[in-house]
């Protein structure tokens, strides 16, 4: 059986340290790059905690190729707006964008920018590739302005972001990835593309519980690491009895569509004002947003854990 292609758009990122460890043990996933995005930390943090997980995972072949720093930055945010949203970030994904530390990286990211990554293997694989962002969606709008034809071109799009029916994380009406970068995301959700929008309303209570210690019981590295993360988290914000699968489970959307009940929508993004990030959306049965409105929670977890294990 021929492997599921994608590309990893990613901001790591506690969650996306999961997703991505997901995505190079599974047997059905063929990996075509990483594509990085400044968000749970900046843009070089992000890219060097990706290289360092390469490196520590021992999959230096996985290329790595640098993005932007997402829309939500120093110098596009009043001061007193970047420093509230840098707490609101640091708080959950620490300094860094990670709560566990990994060796120095022994690679480098490749010289090709990450839009022309993303256009470029969309071409040369018409019709097979799923990109999977699971940050900001800087990147994947950057590639489609630069190469519309992309929308012929990919598969289908797995995102995290939105909350479409449930109140958002960053604030009351965003979660964080639209906030991040909301002309990005309206763009790539008015582009006709097919997505399946893995948002809150199915991710944020798919969590592993503080007491569920032993929810990976392996000794592989990536098993150790996760470990040691959770533990690190639980430790870090005492408060926090769970720790949501975001990142994790749209991975996963890719492998077993079935566990999740989609619905389909047309999806836009408010892009300023006290709302913006709210993703509004509207059921239309010709709509191409396949939006995750319910999970198996329990047989998600199971299966992250299996994939994890592998
Ligand atoms: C999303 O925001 C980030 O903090 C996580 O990595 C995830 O992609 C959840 O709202
Ligand atoms: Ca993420």
């Amino acid at each position: 059986m021929s492997k599921i292609k994608i590309i990893l758009d990613t901001d790591p990122g506690n969650d996306d340290l999961l997703a991505i460890i997901m995505a190079l043990k599974s047997e059905l996933i063929d990996i075509r790059g990483m594509t990085i995005v400044g968000g749970n930390a900046s843009l070089e943090n992000t890219t060097n905690n990706a290289l360092s997980l390469l490196t520590y995972m021992n999959r230096v072949e996985v290329p790595v190729y640098i993005g932007d720093p997402s829309a939500l930055n120093e110098s596009s945010t009043s001061p007193e707006e970047f420093d509230e949203f840098k707490s609101h970030r640091i708080e959950i994904h620490g300094e860094t964008g990670l709560h566990v530390s990994l060796p120095s990286p022994s690679i480098e990211p490749r010289k090709i920018h990450a839009v022309d990554f993303i256009i470029s293997e969309a071409e040369a694989n018409k019709g097979e590739l799923i990109l999977v962002p699971i940050g900001p969606l800087t990147n994947i709008a950057m590639a489609i302005k630069k190469e519309p034809n992309i929308k012929d071109w990919v598969k289908r799009i797995h995102l995290m972001g939105g909350a479409v029916n449930v109140p958002g994380n960053v604030t009351e009406h965003a979660e964080f990835n639209i906030y991040c970068d909301p002309v990005a995301a309206n763009e790539v959700m008015s582009s006709g593309i097919g997505i399946k929008l893995c948002g809150l309303d199915i991710t944020r209570n798919t969590s592993v519980k503080r007491e569920e210690t032993d929810w990976l019981h392996g000794n592989s590295p990536g098993e150790k690491v996760i470990r040691q993360l959770l533990d690190t988290v639980f430790k870090k914000i005492p408060d926090r009895n769970y720790f949501s699968l975001h990142d994790p489970i749209t991975v996963l959307s890719v492998l077993h569509p079935e566990l999740i009940e989609w619905e389909l929508f047309d999806v836009s993004v408010i892009c300023n004002g006290p709302e913006s990030g709210k993703t509004l959306g509207t059921v239309n049965a010709g709509g191409s947003v396949a939006v995750g409105v319910n999970i198996d929670q329990d047989l998600a977890k199971i299966k992250i854990a299996e994939i994890l294990s592998n």
